[in-house]
């Protein structure tokens, strides 16, 4: 380690500070100072081209960029004399060569965040991920064309959070666990159903995104396992029938239901259970009655409805929310009646003799 660096490197800092007056993250820098490691720096440029190696001095980490990569033959060949580095983040995005991530692709380099984005992906193998079992806790796999992923090797990346695999052409449901997962998308995949059991072993789930991907229905308790929950997004499906038990969770902290733009015509009791403030959007739908039963159990537990784009028919069913001003409170002041009158300004008179 080159003593003088660090100390020029030191006297740098206090320079910049000494002009950052009212800063309020100089102790922060301070302390990062002191923990900088000049031994941890990015290979010669030439040893990993066409990739490029960023090293932040920010926040101390060291970034790999492999975008500019010709095929899957070259990006092996970059990683194949590596040693073991271990990268903060690894970047490709818009490449229109690699269609395979290989086992082993990556020799002895691991990566916390791994994004390969808007490319030409249609396969990542088993193994090709492997190296970073312990040290990844993103993985983003977005707009490829990815039909063919090692989901049952998830399990054994205990330090995983955040998995998305936002339009590929995944045309099964993914059998996945991991206890340590916060965050799976699937939006825009032809997966269609999921089986009752799809979320059982997913129990540190907070937000689950699955819309644009053609579920026809859900079983009741799919999601009963989930105790983190806290969004739900199933928005651009082809829901109609909405059975009991369906949306039940083990979570208090569920706050999001997105179920617009399906065509939902029926909702049973208790399809929903109701959290103190959560919000259930429901707009352009096909409902057209708002049943007691069905949703005055939600309203009273102060759930939001938001049923914009719904052909409402604001008849009778309606008495008891309209003859209730507390109760039509919850629901969003845009929803509307199939002739385009707001619920909001619906005249209690006129339901008096329901
Ligand atoms: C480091 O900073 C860069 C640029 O601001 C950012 O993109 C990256 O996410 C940061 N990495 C970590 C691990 O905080
Ligand atoms: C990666 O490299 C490409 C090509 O040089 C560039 O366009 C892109 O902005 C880079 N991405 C990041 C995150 O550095
Ligand atoms: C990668 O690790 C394996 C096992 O430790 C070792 O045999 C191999 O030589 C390493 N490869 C490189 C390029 O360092
Ligand atoms: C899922 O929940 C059910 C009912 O609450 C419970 O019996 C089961 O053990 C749970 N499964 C897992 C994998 O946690």
């Amino acid at each position: 380690m080159n003593l003088f660096i660090q100390i020029s490197y030191k006297l740098f800092l206090l320079l910049s500070f000494t002009q950052c007056i009212g800063c309020e993250n100089v102790p922060e820098l301070a302390e990062n100072a002191d923990k900088f490691d000049f031994e941890q720096a990015c290979p010669d440029a030439d040893d990993i081209y066409p990739c490029e190696c960023i090293f932040n001095d920010w926040n101390n980490t060291m970034n790999l960029n492999c975008t500019m990569v010709e095929g899957e033959d070259e990006l092996a060949q970059v990683f194949a004399s590596l040693p073991s580095l271990n990268f903060d983040s690894l970047v490709m995005s818009e490449n229109r060569n690699v269609k395979i991530l290989k086992a082993g692709v990556f020799g002895n380099v691991t990566f916390k965040e791994l994004s390969f984005t808007l490319g030409v992906l249609e396969e990542v193998e088993a193994g090709a991920l492997d190296g970073s079992m312990n040290t990844a806790t993103t993985i983003e796999f977005d707009a490829n064309d990815i039909s063919i992923f090692p989901f049952e090797t998830i399990e054994g990346f205990t330090n995983l959070r955040y998995l998305s695999l936002e339009k590929n052409s995944i045309a099964v449901f993914p059998r996945i666990s991991s206890q340590s997962l916060n965050y799976l998308s699937l939006i825009w995949n032809p997966t269609g159903n999921f089986p009752a059991d799809a979320f059982e072993n997913l129990p540190s789930l907070i937000i689950v995104e699955l819309g644009l991907s053609d579920v026809v229905s859900i079983e009741a308790g799919a999601f009963s396992n989930l105790s983190e929950l806290y969004e739900l997004g199933l928005e651009f499906n082809l829901l109609s029938h909405i059975p009991a038990g369906a949306f039940a969770t083990s979570s208090a902290n569920l706050d999001e239901i997105y179920i617009n733009n399906n065509r939902i015509e029926e909702v049973e009791p208790n399809a929903f259970q109701a959290v103190n403030g959560m919000r259930i959007y429901l707009s352009d739908n096909k409902l057209t009655l708002l049943k007691e039963e069905v949703w005055r159990p939600l309203v009273e537990a102060n759930v939001h409805l938001g049923l914009y784009g719904n052909p409402l028919e604001c008849g009778c069913d309606l008495a008891w929310l309209v003859l209730e001003p507390e109760l039509m409170h919850q629901v969003f002041a845009n929803s509307q009646c199939a002739d385009g009158v707001l619920l909001h300004d619906l005249d209690p008179g006129i339901f008096e003799d329901c």
